[in-house]
Parts: structure tokens; sequence; C-alpha cells
């Protein structure tokens, strides 16, 4: 694994945590390079001739192939050992961030630098996230153990970079990364007074945005208070410049026509249906004419053979992302248009998922990213 860069606000593992995250880190890799592989020879060699002897066909869809996949003992046996290790993650990272949380506490508000944090403790956590605790993180983003509670965002920081297997890079902002190298691709001349980014987490994302834009006013928000408050101290210690707010992505108080840029990372596949046209139709509001709405987001069924979309979807019926079934089927276009944008005016791109600075994410070899854009 590629070290994570520490920064002032990390909660540093000791020996033996250390040696326990890297454990759990080792077991993933293996079991993405040398155990998950074997899925293939079971499908073809095993499971595909047994369903074509039994039905005189290949089957139809990706439902078809989870009936049978899901009794194949080796897939079974892969499935398995990827969710304890999902589990592993978190119980590896937790100790060291209890640990440390009253050092943590202070220093964030000790903390000098740039950027701004308002909270709203109306907003109501959307039943989509109180639902079940996405990608087994206990209390996800959202549980709040005090005013300054901010063990959500530290345990995120650490055990994303575990669950990706360092495939965020070095500063866990590889999102960040590659939709802003594909934003400048795309737009190397416009100027941008104010750019909102909807469901920041710890604004990993919009933090790598704010470095490298530092004309520019950015705005963040997200329903999790936890996460907003250790963002806001992250982003201080790593220079960036951001004003975080607790909002709701599908109904936000800013005033129409606020912003040049509305961007999320990976936001819309943790919503429902409804809160996916919601949240179109708040950035068309929310953009100045012009303005331009990119969404980054996980890949959907269309086009995917049977058995790819079945292996897409292990993380929505084994890691509580039950939210991202809605995404997979949803004809964007339509949820688009139904928000204000022209039908010539919004489009879908493959957006590679590597950037530019000789990282590459290790997980994500020859994966695209779909990015849902359109200008106002
Ligand atoms: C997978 S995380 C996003 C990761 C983050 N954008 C990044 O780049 O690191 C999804 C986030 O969306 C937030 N979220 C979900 N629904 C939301 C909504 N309706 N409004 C605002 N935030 C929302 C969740 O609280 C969670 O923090």
């Amino acid at each position: 694994m590629i070290p994570q860069k520490m920064h002032e606000m990390f909660a540093k593992p000791n020996h033996d945590e250390a040696s326990r995250q890297e454990f759990v880190n080792d077991f993933r890799v293996h079991l993405a390079s040398r155990v998950f592989p074997g899925t293939f020879p079971a499908y073809f060699g095993r499971v595909l001739p047994a369903f074509v002897k039994a039905n005189g066909r290949e089957p139809k869809d990706r439902h078809e192939v989870r009936k049978v996949m899901t009794k194949d003992p080796f897939y079974q046996l892969w499935s398995a050992m990827q969710r304890n290790s999902q589990e592993m993650i978190w119980d590896s990272v937790i100790d060291s961030v209890e640990r440390q949380l009253p050092d943590l506490l202070k220093k964030a508000k000790d903390l000098k630098g740039q950027g701004s944090l308002t909270l709203n403790p109306d907003v109501v956590v959307p039943k989509y996230h109180t639902a079940a605790d996405i990608h087994l993180q206990p209390g996800a983003y959202h549980t709040d153990s005090g005013p300054d509670d901010l063990a959500a965002g530290a345990v995120y920081d650490r055990g994303t970079y575990i669950y990706s297997m360092g495939g965020l890079g070095e500063g866990n902002d590889g999102l960040g990364r590659i939709l802003h190298k594909f934003f400048r691709k795309q737009y190397p001349d416009m100027k941008i007074g104010r750019v909102l980014d909807m469901g920041c987490t710890i604004g990993g994302s919009v933090t790598f945005w704010s470095t490298q834009e530092p004309g520019t006013e950015f705005h963040a928000i997200d329903v999790g208070a936890p996460c907003l408050r250790y963002g806001h101290a992250r982003a201080k210690v790593v220079g960036g410049n951001v004003h975080f707010s607790q909002q709701n992505a599908e109904k936000t108080s800013f005033p129409d026509a606020s912003f040049d840029v509305v961007t999320s990372h990976i936001l819309l596949h943790e919503t429902s249906r409804p809160a996916i046209y919601n949240i179109f139709k708040e950035c068309y509001r929310l953009l100045k004419p012009g303005g331009v709405m990119m969404h980054l987001d996980l890949p959907q069924a269309h086009g995917q053979s049977p058995l790819e979309g079945f292996l897409w979807e292990w993380e929505i019926y084994n890691n509580n992302e039950h939210f991202y079934g809605q995404l997979r089927e949803l004809d964007m276009n339509d949820v688009a248009t139904k928000a204000g944008f022209k039908p010539e005016s919004f489009k879908v791109h493959q957006v590679a998922s590597t950037w530019d600075d000789g990282q590459t994410p290790y997980s994500a070899e020859n994966f695209t990213f779909p990015v849902y854009v359109g200008v106002k």
C-alpha cells in the first residue's frame, strides 16, 4: 500500500494498531488479486455450463446470474471473506480514533486556518442514510456523540484508505483529483468564482479542488455533522480553503444562481431515486447561466455483461450500499431534462480513474467513472 500521508488531524495508529490496519489492507489486496479472480473460472467452468444445461440458454441478466452464483461454493468463500475484511477495516481503525479522540477534539478547536463551518441541528438526515450503516461503518457518516464530535470523520479518513487499498492516493483525495483534472480538460479557460460540492463527507475531494483554484470560493455541504467538523479541521491542516455547511443537497439554503460549478464525488449512489431527481433540480437552480454541473459516480448497469453486472452489485447486497441499485437503473437523461437541462446540454462522459502525478489507484485499473455533466 502507498503509505497514507499523515496530517495533524489524522488519528495516527500506534505500533499494534498499524499492524492490524496493514494486515486488513494486505488481506484485501490478497482477496482482490489472488482470490477474486477465481470467480471467473468458477462461473465459466462450472456455473454457466450448468445453467445452460438446465435452461438451454445463457442467463439473460445479472439477476439470473445472482441466483446461481450465490450458490457456488467458491463465490461464497470469496464473498464471506470480503464481507469479513470490510468489518475488520472499521475494527482496526476505531481503536486508534477512540484512543486519540480527546486530543483530536482539542486540536480541532485550537486550529487556525481558512474556511468556515456552519452546522444546523435542524437538518434531518435522510432515511436512505439512517436505514443502514453504509459500508458497514458503525454509526455511518452522521452519528453524533456530542457537540464537537468528529469521530465518524476521523474513522472515515483512515477507513476509506484501507477500503480502497490505497486506491484514493496518499492524500485520500483521488476522486477530487480525477474530477478536477477532467473539469480543467473540458473547460481550460473557465473562470470559476464560486463552486459548491455536494455530499462532501470529510471534504477530501473539494479540499483538493480548493488547493488547485486559489482565487475561487469553495462551499461544501453534507448532512453528517461529525464528518463536516473533521473535514473543516482537516482542510485547515492540509492548506485548503472551504466553507463547510450542514445542508441537504436536495434543498439547500443558497439563493438561485449562486454558483459557477456544482460538483459531487460518489454522492448519488448513496441517495434514493427521488433524491437524485431533487439533487439535479437543485443543481439547476443553483447554477448561474452557463454554469456547469458535474457528478462523478459509480457505473450504471447498462452496457455491463450479466456477470459483470452481478459482480458490480456485491456492495449492494453485502456492504449496505442498498441505494446504489436505484442509480444503476436510472435514465440520467430523463433526470437531467426534468431538472431543466436542455438535452443537448447534458452528456454522460466516461472518465478514467487515474490522475497525472504518477499515482494509479491499485483497485481501479482499467476502470472508468461515469461523470454526468450538465450546462445551464
Ligand atoms: C460516499 S460519500 C462522498 C465522498 C466525498 N464526496 C469524497 O469525495 O470523499 C457520500 C456522502 O454524501 C452525504 N449525503 C448523502 N445524501 C446527502 C444529501 N441528501 N445531502 C447532503 N449530503 C448527503 C453522506 O452523508 C456522505 O457523507
